[in-house]
């Protein structure tokens, strides 16, 4: 196996600077989850940026950081404010992540963003060009570096590069809208495979560069020029394992233990995400609201969790996101909290590992039910967490993972009666019921983890670059 450079906007560890001394957090997201789970087991390299902001000329600091993170098997691409500003938060999260899930409104098209992407995504091509070696099997992940994979192989016309998008592919009519579109998707072209979680981003592809490059496709592989790009699905899994076994683990038992405490024995619904306005939360703890109203029995039997973890922070919509849920939380538990009783638990945090899958355990429902999401990957660690069989998924049927979780309550999550209904199913729901459900959708999850869905996107990768080689050599 040739050594693996995995790219990313962000690496799988962030640092963070405080009176002068470093401190390593674990990178929050499906890719950063999700990838960081697996990339130690390769003989691998991960180039993105630390989450740190160093000035310019401060080059014994980007050495110390440098060193620090080659332990980790990652490397440092550093981006000044000025990249964060008009890169990060400018053009990946003002543009693309809005309108890729649907929330064209929000997305601006600013053409000194898009030109800083641009820049961007050559400096991470000069990272990648510094430290490739000739057989390196380089693997560009997520929309921040779409035009990475067109950059990289005009460098190393021979090279396997394959391309992952974590997020949803828009349909063409959404797609379109994008005044840089061609050039995006002449970006991710440059790839011998480009991969996406699910059948119907993978399809809106396909229609896209039909309808405006004009290539046409057999069985998802797309002729360019002299070269094949094959565009395949991977719908992505986790680290099953990891989550089932630590669901029994000493240090998540005394968690537990510690929660119980508080709780009781409630009924505990449990909703945690990044804090985005892709995630529904809102209409969340509308829909909890909703319930506590019309069903007072539930009033001081129930107990919301609620986990909000801090994300993209400088942008205005997510600012103005806070505080909408801060209000919510606030007016629902000024209306039926007690001595007794908090309606909703609510944490803006990132939370520990072991803190997580106490959650995870505690819960008897989960409530995930974002207004688009690439994949979601806790709602599969949340199954996977369910080890004595008990417990509920509620979940978005516009989440990237449910035609993979069709035993979970599927529910529209911009209705909010249907959310409401979909909590009080759950919480009658028989203990066989919950068992039965959790027990197939383990199964499926033990399968198809995150291990195989590496190896999986490598082995076609692999199998794309051999093609190639075969036709340029007739
Ligand atoms: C999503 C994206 C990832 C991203 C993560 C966290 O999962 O697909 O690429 O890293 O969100 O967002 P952030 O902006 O903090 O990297």
């Amino acid at each position: 196996m040739n050594r693996l450079l995995i790219v990313s906007n962000r690496l799988p560890i962030s640092i963070t600077k405080q009176k002068g001394e470093y401190s390593f957090q674990r990178s929050a997201g499906g890719l950063a989850t999700g990838v960081g789970s697996f990339y130690k087991s390769y003989e691998s390299l991960w180039i993105g940026w630390p989450g740190v902001n160093v000035r310019k000329n401060n080059q014994k600091e980007k050495d110390e950081i440098c060193e620090a993170l080659s332990a980790e098997q990652c490397h440092p691409v550093f981006l000044s404010p000025y990249d964060i500003r008009n890169y990060y938060d400018g053009f990946c999260n003002n543009t693309i992540w809005p309108l890729f899930h649907y929330f064209n409104h929000f997305a601006e098209y600013d053409k000194h963003h898009w030109n800083v992407y641009k820049k961007v995504n050559e400096s991470f091509c000069e990272a990648v060009l510094e430290v490739a070696r000739p057989d390196d099997t380089i693997w560009v992940h997520d929309y921040h570096l779409m035009l990475l994979p067109q950059m990289l192989r005009e460098e190393l016309p021979d090279a396997a590069i394959g391309f992952f998008l974590h997020i949803p592919f828009p349909s063409y009519e959404i797609f379109r809208l994008l005044p840089w579109r061609k050039e995006i998707l002449e970006g991710l072209l440059g790839s011998d495979l480009v991969g996406f979680h699910t059948y119907d981003y993978l399809r809106h592809f396909l229609s896209s560069i039909r309808r405006i490059l004009g290539y046409e496709h057999t069985l998802g592989d797309v002729t360019v020029g002299n070269r094949t790009v094959r565009v395949d699905m991977f719908p992505m899994g986790i680290d099953y394992q990891q989550f089932a076994e630590a669901a029994e683990s000493p240090a998540v038992q005394e968690e537990i233990q510690k929660a119980r405490e508080q709780y009781g024995d409630r009924t505990i619904v449990l909703s945690f995400d990044r804090l985005d306005y892709t995630k529904g939360i809102p209409l969340r703890l509308e829909a909890f609201d909703t319930l506590l109203e019309k069903k007072p029995e539930y009033q001081g039997n129930v107990s919301l969790i609620l986990v909000a973890v801090p994300s993209r922070t400088a942008i205005e919509q997510y600012q103005a996101l806070k505080q909408q849920i801060d209000e919510l939380v606030g007016r629902i538990n000024g209306k039926y909290g007690t001595t007794e009783w908090l309606p909703v638990r609510y944490f803006y945090n990132y939370l520990p590992f072991e803190v997580l899958v106490a959650n995870y355990k505690l819960a008897d429902v989960a409530l995930v039910t974002p207004l688009r999401d690439g994949m979601n990957l806790m709602a599969k660690e949340f199954v996977a967490t369910k080890t004595e069989g008990k417990g509920v998924l509620i979940l978005s049927e516009m989440a990237g993972a449910a035609p993979e979780l069709g035993e979970a309550v599927i529910v529209n999550p911009s209705d909010r009666d249907a959310v409401m209904d979909a909590i009080e199913t759950a919480m009658a729901m028989s203990e066989e019921e919950q068992s039965e459900r959790n027990r197939i959708m383990q199964k499926r999850l033990q399968r198809y983890d995150i291990t195989h869905w590496a190896a999986d996107f490598i082995n076609r990768l692999d199998d794309a670059r051999l093609l190639q080689e075969k036709r340029s050599e007739r």
